[in-house]
């Protein structure tokens, strides 16, 4: 398979810091902001979604687009387009019923409710401000009718939903932030609320070399750890290669019951 990835960087290595610093001047005042940003709010929150829900909230004060991960107005529609053509590509379709987990202010969930019948799109997030945020995507696309579900969560148990009820689970960008306990118990649950037949996307950050993170903001995962871990609630993970071919920073893998 080939990939434009940097498979092997270690961004928490000192080396690759100081290099980086080197050839991107610019970068540097803005990162040590960052820094000092997070290493207060980690403080503040010993907890991770706690602490991750505190760095949403300062994003989203300044930028809700830039908060879920887009620069610019046009790369917030293309990612969002992007995560839809895939997964229309992949057989959805608008009987299906969707759980979005991570669901950030709507980039590609603007474009599932409107394709969904109504009543089937169901977003969840940790933070308060980036789900205020999806309300004025969904007013601002006049997708009210549509009667999404957005609901905030603390955590992934996904006790709250019922049993064999989504065809398409979707994660984007949400385990690239995410420390492997949450990981854990996501896949721990998911299973119980997937339908029969249907499948978990997400997307991470690989890595192929020393897995690692940075401001406890950005996670970088093996295939093989996140494989691994699928089996062990007794799912069945399949690395897909065709999101690969995408102009895209991550990875995906598919998780589906195992019979
Ligand atoms: C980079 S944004 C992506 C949002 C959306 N999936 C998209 O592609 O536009 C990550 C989102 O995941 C949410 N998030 C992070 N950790 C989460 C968790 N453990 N459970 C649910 N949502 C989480 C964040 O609040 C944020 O809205």
């Amino acid at each position: 398979m080939t990939t434009s990835k940097n498979l092997l960087k270690n961004r928490s290595n000192l080396g690759h810091k100081v290099r980086y610093a080197v050839g991107n001047p610019g970068r540097i005042a803005p990162y040590l902001k960052r820094t000092a940003r997070d290493s207060w709010l980690r403080l503040k929150h010993p907890d991770h979604v706690d602490y991750y829900r505190a760095v949403m909230a300062s994003d989203t004060a300044r930028n809700p687009e830039a908060a879920v991960g887009s620069k610019t107005h046009d790369r917030w529609l293309a990612l969002g387009k992007m995560q839809f053509d895939y997964l229309k590509e992949h057989g959805l379709a608008p009987r299906h019923r969707m759980l979005d987990i991570g669901c950030g202010n709507l980039r590609a969930g603007w474009r599932f409710i409107e394709y969904l019948d109504a009543g089937h799109y169901y977003g969840i997030d940790i933070s308060p401000d980036i789900l205020i945020s999806a309300k004025k995507t969904l007013t601002g696309y006049g997708l009210q009718e549509k009667l999404p579900h957005l609901t905030i969560t603390q955590n992934l148990t996904l006790d709250f939903l019922p049993e064999a009820h989504f065809d398409v689970v979707h994660a984007h960008s949400v385990f690239s932030h995410s420390p492997i306990e949450v990981i854990d118990e996501c896949l721990a649950n998911v299973g119980r609320v997937l339908a029969p037949g249907g499948f978990f996307d997400f997307t991470f950050d690989r890595t192929e070399g020393t897995e690692h993170q940075v401001l406890r903001e950005d996670f970088y995962y093996r295939t093989e750890t996140l494989t691994a871990l699928a089996g062990k609630h007794g799912l069945k993970a399949r690395f897909m290669d065709d999101w690969e071919k995408r102009p895209h920073g991550q990875s995906k893998i598919r998780v589906s019951h195992a019979d």
